[in-house]
C-alpha cells in the first residue's frame, strides 16, 4: 500500500531515495532547507549530475507523487501526516575523523516535533555506531530504524531498485513496517537483513572499509608490479579468476576518492579508538591511499619541464558523476601547481565544481577547459585521473600529435597499455 513518506535532505542520497520511492508509488514529500536548491529542484534542475535521476524526479513530479518543501512542518501539513521520515542529511567528517551528527540530530528533533505517534524515523545517513540509540535517547517518543544506503554514485538508481541487500536495524516490528515500503524489492526476492541498530550501523562502515581496502590492496601490488616490470593489468586479471578473491574493486588507480570511502574509513578508525580496539589496519588504508594519490608526482618533478604545461584529464573522483570530493585530482593539482607547473584541466562533467575548488583554495596556475583538445594542445605531460568513456576512446596517435615533444602520458586508471602508448610516441607510466 502506498505511504506518505517525508525525506529530509535533497542531497545525493535523499534525492535518489525520494525519486525511487515515488517511483515505487509512494507519496514523497522532500524537505530541502536551502531555498536555492529547492527552487531549482521545483524548476526541474538537479544540483548534481547522476545518470537517469533528472528523468525519475521529473516523472515523480508529473505524477504528483514528489514535492519539495522548506521545513518538516510544511511537508507534514501538506501530506496531512507522514508515517515514515527518511533522514538523509550530511554527516561530515571532523578533523579527528569523528562524524558530525548534528544535522541528523536536528532532523530527528524536527521529526519528533511534527510526526504522528506511530511514525518511524529512518536513518539513511551514514552514521557512527550508536547514533540510532543516541537519537532514541534524545527523543524517547520516536521509533528509530537504521536503513544504511549502499548506492554508488553513477549507478545509484540501479543500486536502489536492484539492491544486493537492504539492511534494516531496530526492533523487529519497526523494521518489518519499513520493509513494507520496499514492496517491489520484497516481491522480487531481494535480500533483507533485519538486525540490531549496532549491526546495521557497523555493516555500512565495514562494507566501505572492505571495498576501500581492496583498492589499496591492488594499488600496493601495483607499486611492486611497477618496480618489477610486471603488468598489474594482467596480475589483476589473473587474481580475478579466483572466485575466492572475486572480480570487483581490483583495478589499480591513483587511490579511492569520493565522499564515502575516505570519510567512512576514518570514521571506522575513530570507532575503534573509542572502543579500545587497535585500528592499525584501517589506519594504514587511509595512509596508503593518501600517498597513492601522489604516485606520479616524483616522476613528473624529475622529468617534466616546467616551461610547458600539464594536461589533467578528469577531475571527478570517478566517471558518471560531477563529484570531485577527495578526488586524487585535487591532491595532484595542489602539489603540481605549488611546484610551479601550469595545469590545464578538462572533465566532461565536473569543471564547474573544480573551478570553484581552485578559487576557494586559491590554487595558482590552473585553468579549466570545456573541450579536451584545448587542455591537451602543447602539453608536456598528460595525466589521466578519471576513466571517462571519452578518454577510453582517445586515438593515442592523434593525442600525441597535439602534445609537445617528448610528452609523457601518466595513466592513472591503466586505460591504455604501455605498448600502445609507446607505439603512439608517448613516454608512458601507468599505476603498475
Ligand atoms: C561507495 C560504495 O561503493 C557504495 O556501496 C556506498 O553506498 C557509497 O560509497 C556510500 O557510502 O555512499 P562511491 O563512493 O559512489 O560508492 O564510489 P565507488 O564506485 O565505490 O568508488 C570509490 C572509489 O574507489 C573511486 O575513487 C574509484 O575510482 C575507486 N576505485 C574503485 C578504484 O580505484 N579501483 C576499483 O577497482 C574500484
Amino acid at each position: 500500500m502506498n505511504k506518505n513518506i517525508c525525506v529530509i535532505g535533497a542531497g545525493y542520497v535523499g534525492l535518489v531515495t525520494a525519486a525511487c520511492l515515488a517511483n515505487f508509488g509512494h507519496n514523497v514529500f522532500v524537505v530541502e532547507k536551502d531555498p536555492t536548491k529547492r527552487q531549482s529542484l521545483i524548476a526541474g534542475w538537479l544540483p548534481f549530475y547522476e545518470p537517469g535521476l533528472a528523468e525519475l524526479v521529473g516523472d515523480g513530479m508529473e505524477a504528483a507523487r514528489l514535492s519539495f518543501f522548506g521545513t518538516v512542518e510544511e511537508a507534514t501539513l501538506q501530506a496531512k501526516g507522514c508515517e515514515f521520515f527518511f533522514v538523509c542529511v550530511g554527516t561530515p567528517a571532523g578533523s579527528d575523523g569523528s562524524c558530525d551528527t548534528s544535522m541528523v540530530e536536528a532532523a530527528a528533533h524536527d521529526v519528533a516535533l511534527f510526526s504522528r505517534p506511530d511514525a518511524i524515523c529512518v536513518l539513511k545517513s551514514t552514521v557512527p555506531v550508536g547514533t540510532a540509540r543516541l537519537i532514541s535517547g534524545q527523543n524517547p517518543q520516536l521509533v528509530v530504524v537504521n536503513n544504511p544506503e549502499f548506492l554508488k554514485e553513477g549507478d545509484a538508481i540501479a543500486d536502489f531498485v536492484k539492491p544486493e541487500r537492504v539492511v534494516l536495524g531496530g526492533s523487529r516490528e519497526a523494521c518489518e513496517r519499513v520493509q513494507k515500503i520496499y514492496g517491489p524489492l520484497v516481491r522480487n526476492d531481494h535480500k533483507f537483513f533485519l538486525v540490531s541498530h549496532e549491526t546495521a550501523e557497523l555493516s555500512k562502515l565495514a562494507s566501505n572499509l572492505a571495498l576501500a581496502s581492496r583498492v589499496s590492496l591492488i594499488n600496493q601490488i601495483g607499486r611492486l608490479s611497477q618496480a618489477l616490470g610486471a603488468s598489474i593489468r594482467d596480475v589483476s586479471a589473473i587474481m580475478r579468476t579466483d572466485s575466492r578473491i572475486g572480480t570487483r574493486y581490483l583495478f589499480a588507480s591513483l587511490g579511492f576518492g569520493g565522499s564515502c570511502f575516505p570519510k567512512d574509513v576514518l570514521s571506522f578508525v575513530r570507532q575503534c579508538e573509542l572502543h579500545g580496539v587497535d585500528p592499525a589496519f584501517a589506519r594504514s588504508v587511509i595512509h596508503f591511499n593518501e600517498s597513492q594519490k601522489l604516485l606520479f608526482i616524483e616522476d613528473i618533478l624529475k622529468n617534466v619541464p616546467k616551461k610547458g604545461h600539464i594536461a589533467l584529464l578528469g577531475t571527478a573522483f570517478k566517471p558518471n558523476t560531477d563529484d570531485i570530493r577527495d578526488s586524487p585530482s585535487l591532491a595532484i593539482t595542489n602539489t603540481l601547481a605549488h611546484s610551479g607547473y601550469e595545469i590545464k584541466a578538462y572533465d566532461p562533467k565536473s569543471n564547474a565544481h573544480f573551478f570553484n575548488w581552485i578559487m576557494e583554495h586559491k590554487i595558482p596556475n590552473v585553468d579549466c577547459y570545456d573541450v579536451m583538445q584545448s587542455a591537451v594542445e602543447g602539453a608536456s605531460a598528460v595525466v589521466i585521473v578519471t576513466e571517462w568513456q571519452e578518454f577510453r576512446g582517445i586515438d593515442l596517435a592523434m593525442l600525441h600529435s597535439l602534445t609537445a615533444e617528448n610528452c609523457r602520458l601518466y595513466d592513472g586508471k591503466n586505460i591504455f597499455s604501455r605498448s600502445e602508448a609507446e607505439a603512439a610516441g608517448f613516454i608512458y607510466m601507468g599505476t603498475g
